[in-house]
């Protein structure tokens, strides 16, 4: 059955609207200074390790339908799996970017599970390219920000020792029920504990925390400020905290002039918005006790965190959808921009990253028809 929507202006078009007039926001991969590493869930199928000859997935399994994002790795395609029929999102990401980069790989992806979390089903590569294949979210970008949902998803990797780093409005989905899903792992960093710092930092300068933007150790922390840059964006006709069309001065902004808060939203979540954005990662809300710390502000209070994890709330906002594979909510500027023919054809296997390939458990049974 058709599901109902409330508003089919997404976040996605609206920010299409906004930046149309402000001129383009993106300045991807612009801090990019990490080491790759691979890791694997206990329990999965490894290509790598012998255990894939009955599993093996690779490139030609797909039929890759539409361009549904992109960034500073590669793009992300709408695909369907030949056999199993079932639709992915496909992040197609080019090896020789991300060796000179440097840029930290998402295959911790593949140990990680919790609700609002995008799912890692196989990863694989050819010569030239690492294949990440996802859940397709297709609700597209959140329109009205599921701050708690999307709170308790970088609480859970911050328990892991994980900070995301790159949240950004274009990487907060929707699923097809509505939920609220973080895609593109790309640039954590594993192996940080709470009180642990790192200097090296990639992401999109907007919703960057000052001390990164200072090149001065950073911790989980700075996940507070993106939240908080991503709230107030959404809050706020659809900027950034700072925002200037001058990226210097956007940088000037974000580490000095103080925080503008403009009418329209509530106390308390003005008081959240301040807490949140203290350049002071030390008196940052949630630098002593995380999610648990932003969980008992004000701004939450009616939200049942145990009943939201368990997805027992109902989304107030559900993507009109015709099928898994629908488009509509997904941004034309990704959508019309064409296929490459290349992907279809079966490249060589290349073994640069050891490691690397992946399918997950739960769904060998689909792939061979069981
Ligand atoms: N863009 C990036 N990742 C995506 C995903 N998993 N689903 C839909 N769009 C995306």
């Amino acid at each position: 059955m058709v599901k109902k929507a409330k508003s089919p202006v997404t976040y996605a078009k609206m920010k299409g609207i906004v930046s149309y007039f402000t001129g383009k926001l993106k300045y991807l991969g612009y801090y990019s200074n990490f080491k790759m590493d691979f890791l694997r869930p206990e329990g999965s199928l490894s290509e790598d390790d012998g255990a894939a000859a009955v599993s093996k997935v690779s490139v030609a399994d797909f039929d890759y339908l539409k361009v549904i994002g992109t960034g500073s790795f590669g793009k992300v395609f709408l695909a369907t799996h030949r056999e199993n029929g079932r639709y992915y999102a496909v992040k197609v990401l080019q090896k020789h970017i991300i060796l000179t980069r440097k840029e930290v790989n998402m295959t911790l992806l593949k140990t990680l599970n919790h609700p609002f979390l995008v799912k890692l089903h196989f990863s694989f590569q050819t010569k030239d390219r690492l294949y990440l294949v996802l859940d397709y979210a297709c609700g597209g970008e959140v329109c009205l920000l599921k701050r708690g949902g999307m709170a308790c998803a970088l609480g859970y990797l911050h328990s892991l020792k994980i900070v995301y780093r790159d949240l950004k409005p274009e990487n907060i989905l929707l699923d097809s029920a509505g939920h609220v899903v973080l895609t593109d792992f790309g640039l954590y960093k594993e192996g940080m504990s709470g009180c642990g710092t790192t200097r090296t930092f990639c992401g999109t300068p907007e919703y960057l925390a000052p001390e990164v933007l200072l090149q001065k150790e950073y911790d989980r922390t700075v996940d507070w400020w993106g939240f908080g840059s991503v709230f107030y964006a959404h809050s706020f006709s659809f900027q950034p905290p700072f925002y200037n069309a001058d990226r210097l001065e956007m940088r000037r902004n974000i580490i000095y002039q103080p925080l503008v808060l403009k009418p329209g939203v509530s106390s308390a979540a003005r008081d959240l918005l301040k807490r949140l954005l203290n350049r002071d990662r030390a008196k940052r809300l949630g630098a002593k006790r995380d999610l648990t710390e932003l969980q008992s502000h004000p701004f939450f209070l009616s939200i049942h965190w145990d009943e939201l994890v368990a997805k027992k709330i109902t989304p107030p906002y559900v993507p009109l959808l015709s099928g898994p594979g629908d488009l509509t909510n997904i941004d034309p500027r990704f959508t019309e921009l064409p296929v490459p023919q290349s992907l279809e054809a079966c490249e060589e296997y290349g073994a640069t990253f050891p490691g690397f390939t992946y399918i997950n458990e739960n769904i060998l049974s689909l792939t061979r028809g069981h």
